[in-house]
């Protein structure tokens, strides 16, 4: 294997299903800590350690590059993980700055000093850590002046998805836009700063209004990450893909292949 996409759980199927369309010929493996799901709602150092020790397995059988397809973890772990190094050869990143870059109208490493941007008003829309961690704020900060971000940490959501009871999430999804709403009325965009997100998008845009532009990762991360394979084509190696779960593989399989209408195999981590 040679790529490797990480998430707490299914949410991070969203990006391996974009850069698997993207870049077909890549071998693309993904480990799903569905058994901890969600991480949303963990401590800081908890999520560290989880992240730390899938991503650990994924460069021991074989990948070169792991992508944190996981807000919370990019957020709670990421820094942590780069700042105790990382072995020979191996990286890992995450899914902040490839979004951010995206709406504050940057090239990859554009690091000239912060701008106007067109997007005044922003809606964030995370899980619990992700906004109690401000990453994303301290992130928009680097590159864009005159932004005002109002987030909202969507308890329950994550759970609804990982358990396929996709009413429940959608009512919640619901409900935190008119939260959201009650504190910015009239946002011009809206980030979905949680990978499960996407599967719920239209319910998002629905809530917010067809004139909010929508904001989620799978596609800017995939051209993000072509982009950077393109310019190190040696974190991309030989060797097939895996799809492995700490969760049941069975179970995994049936909602992963429900949520990407694509046959979908996954075995035990
Ligand atoms: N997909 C993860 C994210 O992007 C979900 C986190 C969770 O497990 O709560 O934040």
């Amino acid at each position: 294997m040679s790529v490797g996409i990480f998430d707490s759980g299914l949410g991070g199927l969203t990006v391996w299903d974009a850069v698997t369309r993207r870049l077909p010929d890549l071998p693309v493996s993904y480990f799903g800590d569905n058994a901890n799901a969600p991480y949303g709602v963990r401590t800081a150092d908890d999520i560290h350690g989880l992240t730390r020790r899938a991503v650990e397995q994924m460069w021991d059988e074989g990948a070169n590059l792991v992508v944190l397809a996981c807000n919370t973890a990019s957020a709670a772990a990421l820094r942590r993980m780069q700042e105790d190094g990382v072995p020979q050869g191996k990286r890992v990143l995450g899914v902040f700055v490839p979004l951010i870059e995206a709406m504050t109208q940057r090239n990859w490493g554009d690091n000239s000093p912060p701008r106007e941007v067109d997007v005044k008003q922003v809606a964030l829309f995370a899980t619990p850590a992700t906004v109690a961690s401000r990453a994303f704020q301290r992130e928009l900060a680097f590159r864009a002046i005159g932004v005002d971000v109002e987030a909202q940490a969507c308890g329950g959501v994550v759970d609804a998805i990982e358990d396929g009871d996709m009413i429940l999430a959608e009512a919640l999804v619901r409900s935190h836009v008119d939260a959201l709403k009650r504190k910015m009325p009239k946002p011009d965009a809206a980030i979905l700063g949680c990978t499960h997100y996407p599967l719920v998008q239209d319910v998002f845009q629905r809530a917010l209004g067809e004139d909010v532009t929508v904001f989620s990762q799978a596609d800017i991360v995939a051209e993000s990450l072509a982009d950077y394979l393109s310019r190190r084509p040696e974190m991309v190696g030989d060797g097939g893909a895996r799809m492995v779960t700490t969760g049941d593989p069975e179970q995994v399989s049936a909602r992963a292949t429900q949520f990407l209408r694509r046959p979908m195999s996954f075995e035990a981590a």
